[in-house]
C-alpha cells in the first residue's frame, strides 16, 4: 500500500518538496505519495493530527509552523539546537519532531560544494529562524570563528545569548550589526536574511568576501542582490537550491531509511527554473 506523506505550510503553492520527493520515490522505488497541503494560520496543529488519523506516515513543516511543531511533539537534538521542527515521523511511540535544515545546509556546502567549515571565518548574516536554525550546526564544524550580523543588533545578541546559555561558551561567537563589517574578512558568508525574497541588496562591503570566499544565498529560485554582489567581489556564489535537496533527503531517510542520490534531483530542478526563466 502507498504510504502517504506531506508538507504543511501557509502559503504552500511554491513548495519544491512535493516534487523533489516523488523524484526521489521514483529513484529508489519506495511506494510513496506526498503532497503539499495549506493549513489555516491558526490550525496547524487540527491539521496534522487529522494526518495522523488518515494514517500519514510524517510530514514537513515549513514557514510559518516550524515553531508551533517544536511544542507539539517530542524533539530530537537537532530540533532542540534549531528550536524548530521541520520533519515529523508519525510512526513511532512517541512521534518525533526533527529538524533536517542545518545537515542540509552541511551536506550541500561540505560535500556539494567540496568546502571544510573547519578552520574557516565564517559570516551568517541574519538572526531570524533561518539563521538560529543553521547557527548550532555551523558552529559544531569548528570554524576559526563564526560572527553573526543582522540589521538589528539586539536580535543578533539574542541569537549569540541563548546559544551561549545552552553550550560551551568557548565557541568563537560574535554578534554585530551589518554597519560593523567594515574591516573583518570571511571566508564563508551565508545571507540567511529574507532580503532575496524582496529583491533588496544587504548594506555590506565588498571587502568582506576574502579570496576564494564561499557566498551562500539560502534563498533559490533567482539571483537574490546579495549573490549579485559576491559575485562582483569574486567570491564563489551558491544559492539554498542544494540545502532544500539534502534537507528534503534527510527527511526521506528518517522516513524510509534510505537515502536518494541529491545530484540527480537538484539537476533537475534547476533545469526545470531555467525552462520557467
Ligand atoms: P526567517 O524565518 O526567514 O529567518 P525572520 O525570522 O522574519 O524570517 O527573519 C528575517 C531576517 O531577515 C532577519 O534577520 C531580518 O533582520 P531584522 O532582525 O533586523 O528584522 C532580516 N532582514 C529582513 N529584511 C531585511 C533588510 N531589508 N535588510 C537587512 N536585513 C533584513
Amino acid at each position: 500500500m502507498t504510504d502517504k506523506y506531506a508538507v504543511i505550510g501557509n502559503p504552500i503553492g511554491h513548495s519544491k518538496s512535493p516534487i523533489i520527493h516523488k523524484a526521489f520515490a521514483h529513484q529508489t522505488g519506495e511506494d510513496i505519495s506526498y503532497e503539499a497541503i495549506l493549513a489555516p494560520l491558526d490550525g496547524f496543529e487540527v491539521t496534522v493530527q487529522a494526518l495522523i488519523v488518515q494514517g500519514y506516515k510524517g510530514v514537513n513543516v515549513t514557514v510559518p509552523f516550524k515553531f508551533e511543531a517544536y511544542h507539539l511533539f517530542t524533539t530530537t537534538n537537532r530540533a532542540i539546537d534549531a528550536g524548530a521542527v521541520n520533519t515529523i515521523d508519525f510512526s513511532g511511540s512517541p512521534i518525533y519532531g526533527d529538524n533536517t535544515d542545518g545537515v542540509g545546509l552541511l551536506s550541500d556546502i561540505q560535500q556539494n560544494l567540496g568546502i571544510t567549515i573547519s578552520g574557516k571565518r565564517v559570516l551568517l548574516i541574519g538572526a531570524g529562524g533561518a539563521a538560529e536554525g543553521v547557527l548550532h550546526p555551523l558552529l559544531n564544524q569548528s570554524p576559526a570563528k563564526l560572527l553573526i550580523a543582522n540589521r538589528t543588533l539586539d536580535k543578533a545578541q539574542n541569537m549569540k545569548k541563548k546559544f551561549l546559555s545552552k553550550n560551551n561558551p568557548a565557541f568563537i561567537l560574535e554578534a554585530k550589526t551589518l554597519d560593523g563589517l567594515a574591516d573583518a574578512q570571511f571566508d564563508i558568508v551565508i545571507n540567511a536574511t529574507s532580503t532575496g525574497l524582496t529583491d533588496t541588496a544587504l548594506p555590506i562591503p565588498n571587502s568582506i568576501f576574502a579570496k576564494n570566499c564561499l557566498a551562500y544565498d539560502m534563498m533559490y529560485g533567482r539571483e537574490t542582490p546579495f549573490m549579485a554582489q559576491a559575485r562582483v567581489a569574486g567570491a564563489q556564489v551558491a544559492d539554498g537550491l542544494g540545502m532544500l535537496v539534502e534537507q528534503a533527503a534527510e527527511a526521506f531517510y528518517i522516513w524510509r531509511g534510505v537515502r536518494p542520490e541529491t545530484q540527480p534531483v537538484i539537476q533537475m530542478i534547476r533545469a526545470l527554473q531555467m525552462e520557467k526563466s
